[in-house]
């Protein structure tokens, strides 16, 4: 399905009827590295599957893509399909996402995912470097960047090839876009005390990406969320371990159910 939302028309799965819970991928991937968890959340879950803008088969408008931009976009995709508040689970870059999505958009969120994300900022040297990327696959395409990407995302060999054509995939505007949007984002830190609703943070103990460690902050941070570690996973636990992971994400959906029951 394809929903026009503002400057860009929007590519997304949709699964069944229910609570609504939308899931972001990370960079420079697309919504189907969602789909092997989608029969783990059957029945009573409506998985909402975006390809967040610019990437997968989302226009690829030029510019940079902030964080905020991405979040708004997941309101206007909320409005277009009527629905008032979402449970709304971020994986890495759609972590980044989805908090900024928690902090301006508060009254639509009903509950919060957080997968192999944190809410840290880049270095300047991160900065440097993402500038950078943008600069290379704008003049010479995601080949390098599939090359040399796609080993460090999973720990499991059968997973890297599937990853690679993800990205080789993506569009070259789409990426850079990307790049330079996290390259922006905000220390999220601060936002997390605040949080009012169930919070799940799932941590791949082998992720090479994103630190566990930042989970475990993140987790310090938040009150009442929930870690969920997921053993010897790398940095895309929902392709190595989707039974594990959609049954957090069960378990958080549900969480929220008993949650906005009660507020
Ligand atoms: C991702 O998987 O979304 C990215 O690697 C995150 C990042 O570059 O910070």
């Amino acid at each position: 399905m394809h929903f026009q939302i503002s400057d860009i028309v929007m590519e997304v799965e949709i699964h069944a009827l229910g609570t609504p819970l939308v899931l972001l991928h990370g960079f420079p991937m697309n919504h189907t590295l969602w789909e092997p968890v989608v029969p783990h959340l059957f029945p009573g879950i409506q998985a909402i599957l975006p390809d967040l803008r610019g990437q997968g088969k989302t226009s690829t408008p030029a510019g940079t893509y902030s964080m905020e931009r991405m979040a708004h976009d997941m309101v206007e995709l909320l409005d277009a399909l009527k629905i008032d508040t979402a449970v709304v689970a971020g994986h890495s870059m759609g972590g980044y996402v989805a908090l900024r999505f928690a902090h301006d958009h508060p009254d639509r969120l009903a509950g919060l995912g957080l997968v192999a994300t944190q809410a840290q900022p880049d270095s300047p040297e991160r900065k440097h470097n993402r500038v950078e990327i943008a600069d290379r696959v704008l003049k010479e395409g995601v080949q390098s960047l599939a090359d040399s990407m796609a080993p460090n995302l999973t720990v499991k060999p059968e997973w890297v090839e599937p990853l690679r054509k993800m990205i080789l995939a993506t569009s070259p505007i789409g990426a850079a876009g990307a790049q330079r949007g996290m390259a922006n984002r905000e220390d999220a830190r601060s936002w997390l005390p605040d949080l009012k609703v169930p919070v799940t943070i799932l941590a791949p103990t082998a992720d090479t990406v994103i630190s566990p460690a930042r989970s475990v902050e993140m987790q310090n941070l938040i009150p009442g969320s929930e870690l969920v570690q997921v053993p010897g996973a790398g940095h895309c636990p929902m392709l190595e371990y989707p039974g594990i992971v959609g049954e957090a994400l069960v378990r958080l959906v549900q969480r929220a159910e008993k949650f906005s029951a009660v507020a």
